[in-house]
């Protein structure tokens, strides 16, 4: 199983992705659990332009054939504005509509303080919905008081383990990919049709 971290933030060392990382870290005690962490801001990733997902080429290219090639995800993002980073929402503007549907998703973000929590729920969650992937009921939510040095609070600690858990069983238990039924097709206006 190829379980991908994907972090929306585009700071120096990122609160955010250390989140992440400690979720993947635990997934990959797992057997056979292999783990990547894309991060946002490591990459020259454009933005997206309408276009469809076929045409993007270079780092860009990459970038979107590596989330696809994912079987499940840990993603996050900090806190902007009570919402996820511009730059996250780019990426998942350049995927093909299809490219996590039916896999097994744990919610992660980060944020100043306890105000934003819920937008895991009312931004996250819902973004990923559009693509109808499986996102786990539990998600990780840390703050401020939450880093400690270079470590994280014993709660957050348990909690990254309990979701890198449940993101596994999660994906052992929808390996077939069946995401129920279809969406309506969304058509492309002739303009922007594949080349
Ligand atoms: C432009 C900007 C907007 C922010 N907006 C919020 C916010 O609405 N709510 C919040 O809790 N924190 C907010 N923050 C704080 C960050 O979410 C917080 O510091 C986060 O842990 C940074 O994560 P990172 O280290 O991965 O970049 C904001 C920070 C910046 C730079």
């Amino acid at each position: 199983m190829r379980l991908l971290g994907i972090s929306g933030s585009l700071s120096r060392g990122s609160r955010t992705s250390r989140l992440i990382q400690e979720v993947l870290d635990v997934a990959a005690q797992e057997p056979g659990v292999e783990t990547d962490l894309l991060e946002v801001s490591h990459r020259g990733i454009v933005f997206c332009d309408g276009r469809p997902p076929e045409v993007y080429e270079g780092e860009t290219r990459r970038v979107i054939d590596t989330v696809v090639a994912a079987d499940a995800y840990v993603v996050g993002s900090p806190m902007y504005r009570g919402s996820y980073t511009g730059a996250f929402k780019n990426l998942f503007d350049l995927l093909p509509n299809d490219a996590l549907s039916g896999k097994a998703v744990g919610l992660v973000a980060t944020g100043g303080s306890d105000h934003h929590f819920l937008a895991l729920e009312h931004q996250l969650r819902p973004l990923l919905s559009f693509f109808r992937a499986y996102t786990v009921p539990g998600t990780v939510y840390a703050q401020n008081a939450h880093f400690i040095g270079s470590g994280l609070a014993d709660d957050t600690r348990v909690a990254c383990r309990l979701l890198a858990g449940e993101v596994v069983r999660l994906a052992r238990a929808v390996e077939s990919g069946q995401a129920g039924p279809a969406y309506p097709v969304i058509v492309r206006r002739p303009d922007q049709q594949k080349p």
